[in-house]
């Protein structure tokens, strides 16, 4: 049988943590990871949550032996716009040494490689996989608080991230954390006809259009929400020259922009790990459809959100932009902010114990050292994580910038998944000879 035959099963497995149509089939990716580790004599519990079940598995091969905790997720974005994948998101293939479908990379390709390094791996393994990060993890952080001492372990280790480039080891120790506003605005108490109340309707889109406009500073691309930045870190000198240099020319074509706009005075890499953000991701209000349709609608909105840094708090974020906006916002329109999810950000220790360990087994595996790198994404319970459990944490991407997550055509560079396994299984060896 083909070594990757589990693997591709595993992906056709329409497990959309979002879509409550898909509730069945979250369970069934659970189901079916829980199988695999069985099969592997691990010892498995399934627990149910209000939403989708979190799999903890373990096997303890030797109470001397160092213990390796594993997080990952086995939920996926939804894989619409459908009509952009060259083949179906559920259907994997393998074309020209990559395998694409959705999860490939994020996170069930990365996920599996771990498990193909449990096969025989002499340190005593424990898993924690959930069926919710791609929602934001709601459910998961009372089940860590809960299971503390289940989890415990002598390192973390999260492959759910990138590497900085082809062929590039690369260990990261940052993630961004997340705020995520909805914001509502309403005006009169319906509908009105443009021309017959023109003039003395609020309109909610135009008011919009203010809000945003206060939000960040054309100028600087500075957000202006008093208090934001009062708890980012500034970034040490050092940590730049730990960082590998980035191709900005390259980055443009990818994109296909002239330029990257962002933060004055702050580099691209700094803008992407170590500055935070704030987008629009979403915005509604008024006729949509073809043609034209003279009206001032009743309600307009955004989706909003934000990517914060160490020592960012979401909450906190949340309550100074929902004041600010209740500030700004023009009488005559009712203003409500909703929150959708959030996630603290995270700086683990780039040279760790464990961390040098894995360096080792990078170098040994791919020929040279591996670049640090922080993420500009979130993995909402990997502070959680290292606060709760106090171990180390070692973050190790297996997947590429390039590997459409969340977007058409999601693919894994099969020469990732190999490397990635030998690194994992090498690291188990390092970790036993007693590196720790
Ligand atoms: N694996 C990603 C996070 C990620 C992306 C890390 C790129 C490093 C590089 C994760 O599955 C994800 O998409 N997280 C969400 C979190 C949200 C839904 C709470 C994100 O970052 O938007
Ligand atoms: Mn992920
Ligand atoms: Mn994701």
């Amino acid at each position: 049988m083909n070594a990757l035959a589990p693997l591709l099963e595993f992906l056709s497995i329409p497990s959309v943590s979002t879509d409550p149509a898909r509730k069945e089939d979250v369970r069934r990716a659970a189901l079916w990871l829980e199988e695999r580790l069985k099969a592997l004599s691990f010892r498995t519990e399934l627990h149910e949550t209000p939403l989708h079940p979190i799999l903890y598995a373990e096997r303890l091969v030797d109470e001397k032996a160092p213990t390796v905790l594993v997080y990952g997720h086995y939920d996926v974005q939804p894989p619409d716009p459908l009509e952009l994948w060259e083949t179906p998101p559920f259907s994997p293939v393998v074309k020209e040494g990559r395998v694409y479908a959705r999860g490939a990379s994020d996170d069930k390709g990365q996920l599996f490689a771990h498990v193909l390094a449990a096969e025989g791996a002499p340190v005593n393994l424990k898993f924690l996989v959930e069926g919710e990060e791609e929602i934001g993890s709601p459910h998961l952080s009372p089940f860590v608080q809960a299971h503390q001492k289940k989890l415990r372990a002598d390192v973390v280790v999260v492959s759910d991230g990138a590497m900085f480039a082809p062929y590039t080891p690369t260990l990261t120790y940052g993630l961004r954390g997340l705020c995520y506003l909805e914001v509502r605005l309403r005006g009169a108490r319906r509908d009105l006809h443009s021309g017959a109340f023109g003039g003395v309707a609020p309109n909610p889109i135009q008011a919009l259009g203010w809000l945003l406009a206060r939000l960040k500073d054309e100028r600087t691309g500075r957000i202006l929400i008093p208090g934001f930045y009062e708890r980012v870190r500034p970034l040490s000198e050092e940590e730049k020259a730990l960082w590998p240099s980035l191709d900005e020319e390259a980055l443009k074509r990818e994109l296909g922009v002239e330029v990257l706009p962002g933060e004055e005075g702050y580099s691209v890499l700094e803008r992407l790990w170590a500055r935070p953000t704030l987008d629009p991701n979403g915005v509604w209000g008024g006729y949509q459809g073809e043609g034209s349709k003279t009206v001032i609608p009743a309600e307009a909105g955004m989706k909003l959100s934000m990517r914060l840094v160490p020592d960012q708090d979401p909450e906190e974020v949340a309550d100074q932009a929902e004041a600010y906006l209740k500030a700004v916002c023009p009488p005559g329109y009712a203003l409500e902010v909703l929150r959708l999810h959030g996630g603290r950000p995270v700086l683990t220790d780039p040279f760790s114990p464990p961390m040098r360990l894995m360096a080792r087994a990078l170098e040994e595996v791919w020929g040279r050292p591996p670049v640090y790198t922080r993420e500009g994404g979130t993995i909402p319970v990997v502070a959680e994580l290292k606060e709760t459990l106090g171990a180390p944490i070692v973050l190790l991407g297996l997947g590429l910038p390039d590997d459409n997550l969340h977007a058409p055509n999601e693919k894994l560079d099969l020469v990732n998944l190999e490397k990635g396994v030998a690194v994992i299984r090498r690291f188990h060896e390092l970790l036993v000879e007693g590196g720790l």
